[in-house]
């Protein structure tokens, strides 16, 4: 008798398809194209057979999508995610999520508004800028001239409400000099990391994932500073010493919940060794796949629920 049951649960968990995926790319980057998420999903795909994956598009084609990375306000682009993530049947039972660079937070704002909505289990962040910006990317390596145009703006205005409603980088630009201004002007970032105000709702989405997991590109040239992709900062009031998460007041004060996420172990902090979003294939299938996208305990878990 025993035995059977044994062999049944290992039949179902065999059978059982993975949880699906969905993805969210960064700036200057679009959802579908071969060259770039396009050719992820497909990896995806390929290493985990029978998994949905979902590439969040924002905009009617691939173009409109590439320029809404730089001129949609991130509040109207998690309002569509949201929307067009619930409409999906194939997302019901839940999913795992991974954000890409800008996505990371995108996907974060998701997780912490949409809550209601969706079932996210894992939430997983490829160089997020979890507490915004200080400088933006040398533009020649995205050879895009949207972000040349939108660095001069920002380095001028960044925190003028016509800036803050038109360029997405600004709504996450977090300049330490000026940190009151930023807790009162940012639109996106200062809002979803509860700096105003304490928003219980996004305390208690956050908390509901399994898991949060930050990736940190240890030779990051792109993001600056780097650590805020795994949610330091500059100390505020200057722009050379770092902080990290445990030593910020965002932590001390737990106004997010992630200090209480950390005591639960639901925080991970993992790192690559390359620059930004260059990782190793086989890197990412022990790091991420393995534990967090099609590890048998999560099915397990399912179906105790
Ligand atoms: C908190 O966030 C939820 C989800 O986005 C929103 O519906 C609610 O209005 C927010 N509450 C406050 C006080 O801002
Ligand atoms: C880090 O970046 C520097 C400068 O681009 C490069 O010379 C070096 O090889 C990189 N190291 C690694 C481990 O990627």
């Amino acid at each position: 008798m025993k035995i059977w049951i044994t062999i049944l649960f290992v039949i179902k968990l065999t059978i059982a398809s993975p949880p699906p995926i969905v993805l969210w790319h960064g700036m200057g980057d679009t959802c579908c194209l071969p060259f770039s998420l396009g050719k992820f999903s497909v990896f995806l795909e390929t290493i985990i057979p029978g998994v949905y994956v979902k590439s969040i598009r924002i905009g009617n084609n691939n173009i409109e999508d590439l320029e809404n990375s730089y001129f949609m306000n991130p509040n109207k682009q998690v309002r569509i995610a949201c929307d067009q993530l619930a409409a999906d049947p194939k997302l019901t039972n839940g999913f795992n999520a991974i954000g890409f660079s800008q996505g990371s937070q995108f996907m974060r704002a998701l997780v912490q508004r949409c809550g209601d909505k969706l079932s996210i289990k894992n939430l997983i962040t490829l160089g997020g800028q979890h507490q915004g910006v200080y400088g933006l990317p040398h533009c020649g390596a995205l050879k895009h001239k949207s972000c040349d145009y939108v660095r001069k703006i920002i380095n001028y205005a960044a925190y003028y409400d016509w800036v803050q409603e038109s360029l997405v980088q600004a709504t996450y630009w977090h300049d330490p000099l000026k940190q009151e201004t930023y807790k009162e002007k940012s639109q996106f970032l200062a809002d979803i990391n509860n700096e105003r105000t304490i928003n219980r709702t996004y305390i208690e989405n956050l908390y509901s994932l399994r898991n949060f997991v930050m990736i940190k590109f240890n030779n990051d040239s792109i993001v600056q500073p780097r650590e805020t992709e795994w949610f330091g900062f500059y100390a505020p009031g200057q722009a050379q010493k770092l902080i990290t998460l445990q030593e910020s007041d965002l932590y001390k004060q737990d106004r997010l919940g992630l200090k209480a996420m950390d005591d639960a172990g639901k925080l991970a902090f993992l790192s690559s060794p390359g620059d930004h979003l260059q990782f190793d294939r086989d890197w990412f299938i022990k790091t991420v796949v393995q534990p967090y996208l099609t590890n048998p305990a999560d099915s397990k878990k399912d179906e105790e629920n």
